[in-house]
């Protein structure tokens, strides 16, 4: 008997393969909201993050800056550090994006969905805040907080504070903006190394206020 099963079943993973291609909407939005199934189970429903494993709200950020950060996390020029276990979490989903056009179209799909602004969670000094700011981070991220696309700055309103200062702290280990490769990012690197963990909350909370 198993004698005659084996060749009918020897074809079917092909036949599987086959069918699971010819499903595969082409890049586009369609492609995005199938890809984006995947990043449910972290980013939320509706892209509004998951603070338990620090995955970030990502809905609604520029369609430019959630391409390039995939392309960051696919280098490893994000996610490769040791003690980032954030971005160690991220990395290989975004290694999952492997067919052409996966990476605009998911970027695409989240670009798309409403903003969400979480709640303050930190506590620091916005009056203090406010010079660095004005100082600094105005150059590139904008008087709004609304980013500078030809700067490739994002847009930094919408994110949670307590994953902004995440971000200032990987930047200056180095778990971020470190490869010489990575332009924009050692552009970012560069204002967080003198920084201390004060500074970066009461930056952060003045950003909260221009909300
Ligand atoms: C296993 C959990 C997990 C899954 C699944 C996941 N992510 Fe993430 N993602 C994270 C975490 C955690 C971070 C924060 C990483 C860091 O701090 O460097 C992150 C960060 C990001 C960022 C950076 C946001 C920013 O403001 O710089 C983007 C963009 C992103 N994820 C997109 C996606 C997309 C698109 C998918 C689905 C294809 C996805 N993620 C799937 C956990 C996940
Ligand atoms: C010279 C331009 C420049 C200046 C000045 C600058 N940034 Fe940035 N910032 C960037 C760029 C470019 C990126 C994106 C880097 C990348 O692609 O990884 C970035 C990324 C960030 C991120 C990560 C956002 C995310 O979604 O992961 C945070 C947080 C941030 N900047 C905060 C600040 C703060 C606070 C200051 C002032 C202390 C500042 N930046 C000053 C250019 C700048």
């Amino acid at each position: 008997m198993a004698r005659h099963r084996t060749p009918s079943l020897a074809r079917l993973p092909l036949l599987a393969l086959l069918l699971v291609g010819c499903a595969t909407p082409p890049p586009g939005m369609e492609r995005g909201a199938e890809l984006f199934e995947t990043c449910q189970p972290c980013h939320g429903a509706n892209g509004e993050g998951t603070p338990d494993i620090q995955a970030p709200a990502i809905a609604g950020l520029p369609q430019w800056y959630i391409e390039a950060q995939l392309t960051s996390f696919q280098q490893g020029w994000r996610g490769k550090h040791a003690d980032d276990l954030p971005g160690l979490r991220m990395r290989p989903m975004a290694v999952t994006l492997n067919r052409e056009g996966d990476v605009p179209s998911v970027a695409q799909y989240v670009a798309a969905l409403a903003a969400i602004f979480p709640a303050s969670t930190l506590h620091g000094n916005a009056g203090a805040g406010a010079a660095q700011y004005e100082q600094v981070c105005v150059t590139c991220h904008g008087a709004d907080g609304r980013g500078n696309e030809l700067l490739r700055a994002p847009p930094i309103l919408q994110l949670h504070d307590w994953y902004l200062v995440q971000e200032l702290q990987n930047f200056r280990v180095g778990a971020r903006g470190a490869n010489p490769a990575d332009t924009w990012g050692v552009t970012m690197r560069a204002n967080t190394v003198v920084m201390s963990d004060q500074a970066m909350q009461d930056v952060i909370a003045y950003v909260q206020t221009l909300r």
